[in-house]
């Protein structure tokens, strides 16, 4: 049948995985003997599947024959003697009982051809273990399908110590046959890539839960609305099952991963509450087996870390790399096809967030808890020393950038292009970027120089160091003239209005001291994010002197007139979390989770219309400053020009056909 000599297959156990895998083998055109201990699952077996074939037939496209003809290809049998008498290829799903597997492979190796390669199925039993009770050990695999077989394209496919590459490749191109995506683990390690990568997320959301008080469905909510996971942790662990997801994590534990139990899970589990499948787990569910999405507002569980929440799973993949178990694809494949996780998988939400503040969450977390699986990997230590920090070093830890990625550097500012972004980094970190008329004019001009860059979406602004800006040099003012500061000022404000004059969307980044000026060009910005240990204020009244880019005016605009002289007469400085009630900023973020929440405001804005988005954006700058009639007369101009866009007739055609918008900035 194909090119690699295999035609007959035997499928070991036909329950949930079983008959899963043998619709699979059956659809890519193999002759598949299903076996299991009673007559009646077998039956069960043959109705689930024909009831899944016809699914995906009705959804069209899957199906390249009838379901009658696959159907035809499935022979049953309660023997195992008979399933693997003519084999070429045998794939055990059988419960996860060790002896249980063992006596099964053994039966099996005394009845089928000696060429027949065995493959385990198991998520939780050792490979090299189960092969040992065969006489075919080299030619004996790991062959873990995910749930429900036929929909998933992932199989992690593990080498048991014995495994000879031969086998290792024929199953790997078997695999490509199914029309599945395989990846290699090269070491029998607990829990392969995708549980292990899991399950640390499961296990530090329960933690959270238990140690931090966070609540069940704020984390889900986090999981979801944050880092666009398809499920949160709590809504996953109850849809696999409470008791299975114990099961898994104990069978890994006892095998050397480093983990601690999650209490909760062993409190539902024994109290008989295992999920979707018993109708209650962390969630109620209508009924047994009844899932009901747990319902989520969009604003929900925003204040909670998201870097916090992945970066064990980081961890994870550092120490999976640093092992040799499996390569950095691979693991990104892994989690992209098996768990559905967005981005480009780990090592690009590593990139993202930066690996020097999963460092940092992974050492915060080290010290609260005191376990030790949450020490940095030696791997993420190397890569920050050597300044492979992600795409803000240009140098990823886990992968170089392409040529994309580029710097350029003015005296006071640098400017990162990083498309749909571009990043202008105040950069005198020792004097705490202070603010001079020449980096005023330095972060015009490289506003300009990508103005009319189509790559480039939205622009952030933020500082180098400790400090965002820290604001205007103190220098200047010693022994000025009026004049010369009429004409410094005159520098701020054009430099604070070209931001709010620009084309697109800024975004200040406030990763520490915003002051003064610094706080000014801020408050210019149309997004601002901050750091939670960023200080904010406008300091100038102990100087003797007053705010002079726009402080007086924008803060009392962002806030109203009571606060803004509160902060102007006293001159003191307000934590981030004030700044977020008293409307100065959007959103406040943990230190390490200010890039990741950076990088979600770009990608959101990045994802509209640039033209509409520069409209509205004019159409709000410049009504708060006119009368209403003046500014409605303005807006009902600007709804014109936005409905002449060709982007606005794709944005509605979109919609009426049920369809993402593909805009194109014309
Ligand atoms: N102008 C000139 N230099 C400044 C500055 C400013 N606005 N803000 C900070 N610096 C310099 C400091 O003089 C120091 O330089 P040095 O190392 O050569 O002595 C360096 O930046 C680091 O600042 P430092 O004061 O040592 O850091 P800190 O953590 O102790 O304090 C601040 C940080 C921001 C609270 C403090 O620097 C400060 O109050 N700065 C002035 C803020 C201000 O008034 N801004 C409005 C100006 S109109």
């Amino acid at each position: 049948m194909s090119s690699l000599g295999i035609k007959r297959v035997a499928v070991l156990g036909a329950g949930t995985m079983g008959h899963g895998i043998a619709e699979v083998f059956a659809m890519a055109g193999f002759e598949v003997n299903l076996m299991d201990i009673s007559d009646d699952i077998l039956r069960n077996a043959l109705n689930r599947i024909r009831d899944s074939l016809e699914r995906l037939s009705r959804r069209g496209g899957e199906l390249r024959e009838s379901v009658d003809l696959i159907m035809s290809r499935i022979h049953t049998t309660t023997k195992v003697s008979d399933a693997v008498k003519d084999i070429d290829f045998l794939v055990e799903a059988v419960p996860e009982n060790a002896d249980l597997k063992k006596n099964i492979f053994r039966e099996a190796d005394q009845h089928a051809p000696p060429h027949a390669i065995f493959a385990s199925n198991t998520s939780t039993i050792p490979i090299t273990e189960l092969s040992e009770a065969t006489s075919r050990r080299e030619r004996f695999i790991g062959m873990h399908f995910m749930n429900p077989p036929p929909l998933m394209k992932l199989v992690e496919i593990t080498r048991g110590k014995y495994t000879s590459d031969e086998t290792v490749n024929i199953t790997v191109q078997l695999t490509r046959i199914l029309n599945k995506e395989p990846v290699v683990v090269n070491k029998d390690v607990p829990g392969f890539i995708v549980n292990r990568v899991l399950f640390r997320v499961m296990l530090e959301a329960c933690r959270e839960v238990t140690q931090e008080g966070v609540k069940i469905i704020d984390l889900d909510a986090m999981a979801r609305n944050v880092l666009g996971l398809p499920m949160g942790p709590f809504e996953l662990l109850d849809y696999i099952g409470l008791d299975t997801s114990l099961f898994i994590v104990k069978a890994m534990t006892e095998r050397g991963f480093k983990a601690h139990p999650c209490p909760l899970l062993e409190d539902l589990v024994s109290k008989g509450k295992l999920g979707v499948k018993s109708g209650e787990g962390f969630y109620k569910y209508p009924g047994p087996g009844q899932y009901v999405k747990p319902r989520i507002l969009p604003e929900q569980g925003l204040e909670l870390d998201p870097v916090k929440l992945m970066a064990p799973a980081i961890n994870e993949l550092a120490w999976l790399v640093r092992e040799g178990v499996a390569t950095v694809d691979d693991i990104d494949k892994s989690v992209k096809l098996g768990l559905n996780y967005p981005w480009g998988g780990l090592s690009e939400f590593a990139d993202e967030a930066g690996i020097d503040n999963i460092v940092d969450a992974l050492t915060q977390l080290r010290s609260a808890s005191g376990w030790e699986e949450y020490e940095p990997d030696p791997l993420l230590i190397s890569y920050v020393k050597e300044g492979r920090l992600g795409r803000k070093s240009g140098r990823g830890g886990f992968r170089e950038y392409p040529p994309e990625v580029e710097f350029r550097k003015y005296d006071e500012v640098m400017l990162r292009i990083d498309p749909p972004s571009a990043w202008i980094i105040l950069n005198k970190p020792d004097k705490l970027n202070v603010l001079t008329p020449r980096m005023a004019d330095e972060i015009v001009n490289a506003l300009r120089s990508v103005e009319d860059d189509p790559r480039i979406r939205v622009v952030v602004i933020t500082g180098s160091g400790r400090a965002f800006c820290a604001g205007a040099d103190i220098n200047q003012f010693q022994n000025a003239t009026p004049m010369q500061m009429f004409k410094a000022m005159r520098h701020y404000h054009s430099m604070t209005l070209e931001i709010e004059y620009y084309t697109k969307p800024v975004i200040a980044a406030i990763n520490g001291y915003a002051l003064g000026g610094g706080l000014e060009i801020a408050m210019a910005c149309d997004i601002r994010v901050a750091s939670e240990d960023a200080l904010m204020g406008q300091p100038e009244i102990n100087l003797g002197i007053i705010p002079g880019a726009g402080g007086t005016q924008r803060l009392t605009r962002l806030t109203n007139l009571g606060i803004s002289k509160e902060l102007i007469l006293t001159g003191k400085q307000v934590s981030a979390k004030a700044a977020l009630e008293y409307g100065i900023v959007n959103r406040v973020v943990p230190k390490h989770a200010l890039e990741y929440e950076v990088m979600r405001w770009v990608k959101e804005l990045a994802s509209k219309p640039p033209l509409t988005l520069m409209l509205a954006k004019y159409a709000i700058n410049y009504g708060y400053e006119a009368p209403i009639w003046s500014a409605l007369s303005n807006e009902a101009s600007l709804f014109g020009v936005a409905i002449s866009t060709k982007d606005a007739q794709e944005g509605v055609r979109a919609f009426l056909e049920k369809r993402r918008p593909r805009f194109t900035g014309e």
